[in-house]
């Protein structure tokens, strides 16, 4: 069973971005560390990055299609304004776990509402790059 790891705008630049509030590893870092977890725990991942809101939306689709057991989304800024992500979310039967390295509630008042999360599962924040592993155990036991 595959679990899709979908990470949006400016995760690509990880590691070198804003460092004191997204720490020093890079998405590969964190995309081979999951891919060492899925591997004990007997789950395969599939782990994705784009800067384009709808590529996540057809993404949500695919994993929906292909009958993943979960989706972990770091859906990025789109978090808080994406209307699009959430109807997707909604639209598709594969539970959806909203991740993020910071934790939104401490940061500005424009991150305080998440349309990814008002349609998810469940969402683990602010615990940085733990924060993926957390939800790949999470995932691992629905
Ligand atoms: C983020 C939090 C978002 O508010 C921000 O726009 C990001 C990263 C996080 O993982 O902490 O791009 O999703």
């Amino acid at each position: 069973t595959t679990v899709f790891v979908l990470n949006g705008p400016n995760l690509n630049l990880l590691g070198l971005r804003e460092p004191e509030i997204y720490g020093h590893d890079t998405l590969d870092d964190i995309a081979g560390r999951m891919e060492d977890q899925a591997q004990e725990i007997g789950l395969t991942i599939d782990f994705r990055q784009s800067n384009h809101e709808g590529h996540l939306v057809d993404w949500l689709h695919e994993a929906n299609a292909a009958g993943a057991k979960a989706v972990l989304l770091n859906a990025g800024a789109y978090t808080h304004t994406s209307v699009a992500l959430h109807d997707a979310i909604k639209a598709i039967n594969v539970p959806v776990i909203e991740v993020h390295l910071s934790n939104p509630h401490k940061r500005e008042e424009f991150r305080h509402k998440s349309y990814v999360g008002m349609a998810a599962k469940g969402t683990i924040a602010g615990f940085g790059a733990l924060s993926y592993s957390l939800a790949l155990d999470a995932a691992a036991s629905l």
